[in-house]
């Protein structure tokens, strides 16, 4: 009987264990996704990002079509570091851009900045 008992706690905890494996698994894949989607809300809120003011982004409304449609970013860029350079600040690559330097003009904090990064890179 005590046997017996012991053998259940340790199978118990087995399960337990494998349980929590799960739900660790299970919450970082949704955080992934997460941070997309705040990036995405960022670059859409007209007082933020306001990325589609000059940029067609899939899913976005009454964009405009002064710069070049934001999709197949990995094509475009082999790399997310150089993406990020663009929109920390587009002067680099063109010092006669339009487009608004959201990193070194601080107009995005850098948590915001790489979220919207994350959005992009995944169009
Ligand atoms: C005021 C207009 C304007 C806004 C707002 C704007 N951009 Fe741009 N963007 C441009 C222009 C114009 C270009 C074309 C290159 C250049 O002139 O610098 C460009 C180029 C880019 C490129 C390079 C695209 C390519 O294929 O070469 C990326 C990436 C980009 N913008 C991302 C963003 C993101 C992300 C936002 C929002 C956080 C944003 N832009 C907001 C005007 C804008």
């Amino acid at each position: 009987m005590f046997v017996k008992s012991r053998k259940w706690i340790g199978m118990s905890s087995t399960i337990a264990v494998l349980a929590g494996q799960f739900l660790i698994m299970h919450v970082s894949v949704a955080a992934g996704s997460s941070v997309i989607e705040e990036g995405k809300a960022i670059a859409f809120d007209r007082k933020k990002g306001n990325c589609l003011a000059c940029h067609m982004i899939t899913g976005g409304n009454l964009p405009g079509n002064i710069a070049p449609p934001l999709i197949a970013m990995k094509g475009r860029y082999t790399n997310k570091e150089d993406l990020r350079k663009q929109i920390w600040d587009p002067t680099i690559a063109n010092p006669e851009s339009s487009m608004p330097p959201f990193g070194k003009h601080e107009v995005l904090t850098k948590a915001e900045l790489d979220k919207v990064v994350e959005f992009i890179w995944s169009l």
